[in-house]
């Protein structure tokens, strides 16, 4: 690497496999761009890029990955955060290593800790990017959170049938809530980086509901084939696009290629194309934004 050049950093999650993935081959082709990604088990990732350990199922793991970051980044700073790893499971019944719901604990709080951490040593002007999804809106999916208590998000009192999307789509909540409240930072507005909170839209073909049974994969894939294609004639958010699509989406979103309108934060991809709807009404809310960053500044250990 020519340390000489002048070099973009980009820090990312969620890069080893399904949409991030595609999103990360887009960003590597850049000129004089430096690849900094967070990976858990052994992902292929782009040649140049370097590879720190991160699982985002533990706190401890997420500070000793940001430490590594800052330590190796020395004086240089990160110009694009791109927190995009997530997860979901058939139930809500598993736990991180600190206890917590897994859902909550990696698509959420980890992402909450990791950028707390990171946003210090962003470059002005820089951009941090949260996958979040539309399936955080009740007007998209019914079963959408319509309150919030992040407490019981974190402990939920029982599993069971459909307790794991409603987990999901909970924790994409969470994804917004938290995006605009780094928006809302005197620091973040100070220094002019750009906040936004991408939803790349219904994705077929990747691996986000690895952990179900075969059986449930199978339902899963029927259901959207049939019902959601359906569902998609008159409701184009139910229309199923490619991770390539979803990816190169994300890249342009993260390059900074494709921006939401002034004031806005929210991008919405339906049938392949940015688009930059309100978010729910829960996610505009701002004692819900304030209630979501004090629990789990809590629950992560910083003020
Ligand atoms: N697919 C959809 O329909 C859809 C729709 C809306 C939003 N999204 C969002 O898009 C993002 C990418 O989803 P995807 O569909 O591409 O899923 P995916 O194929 O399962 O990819 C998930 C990525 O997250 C990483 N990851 C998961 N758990 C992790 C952990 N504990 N520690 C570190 N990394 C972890 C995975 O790493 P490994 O390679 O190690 O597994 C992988 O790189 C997610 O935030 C998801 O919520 C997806």
């Amino acid at each position: 690497m020519d340390q000489a050049t002048p070099q973009r950093v980009v820090v990312m999650t969620g890069g080893t496999a399904g949409l991030g993935a595609h999103a990360l081959r887009h960003i590597a082709t850049q000129p004089d761009t430096r690849i900094i990604i967070g990976v858990r088990g052994s992902g292929t990732v782009p040649r140049g890029a370097e590879v720190i350990p991160l699982d985002l199922a533990s706190l401890d793991s997420v500070r000793d990955f940001a430490d590594a970051v800052t330590r190796q980044l020395g004086d240089a700073r990160i110009d694009i955060l791109v927190l995009n790893a997530g997860m979901q499971t058939s139930n809500a019944e598993a736990r991180s290593a600190d206890g917590y719901e897994l859902t909550f604990a990696v698509n959420h709080l980890a992402h909450y800790l990791l950028a707390r951490l990171l946003v210090p040593h962003m470059a002005d002007h820089g951009r941090l990017v949260i996958t979040t999804s539309e399936t955080h809106d009740p007007a998209v999916t019914p079963i959408a959170p319509k309150t919030l208590e992040p407490r019981t998000l974190a402990h939920p009192g029982k599993g069971g049938f459909g307790s794991g999307v409603r987990a999901y789509s909970a924790s994409k909540l969470c994804n917004l809530l938290t995006a605009q409240s780094f928006a809302a930072l005197d620091e973040v507005k100070a220094r002019r980086i750009s906040v936004i909170a991408f939803s790349p839209g219904l994705t077929g073909g990747t691996s986000l509901g690895r952990d179900s049974s075969r059986a449930r994969r199978m339902f899963v894939t029927l259901l959207m084939r049939t019902v959601f294609r359906l569902v998609g004639l008159f409701r184009p958010e139910y229309v199923m696009g490619t991770p390539e699509r979803s990816g190169e989406a994300l890249a342009e979103v993260s390059l900074g290629t494709v921006t939401p309108p002034p004031g806005r934060i929210y991008i919405s991809l339906v049938k392949g194309q940015p688009t930059f709807p309100d978010p729910s009404e829960l996610a505009r809310n701002q004692d819900a934004q304030d209630r979501l960053w004090r629990e789990s500044a809590a629950m992560v250990g910083i003020e």
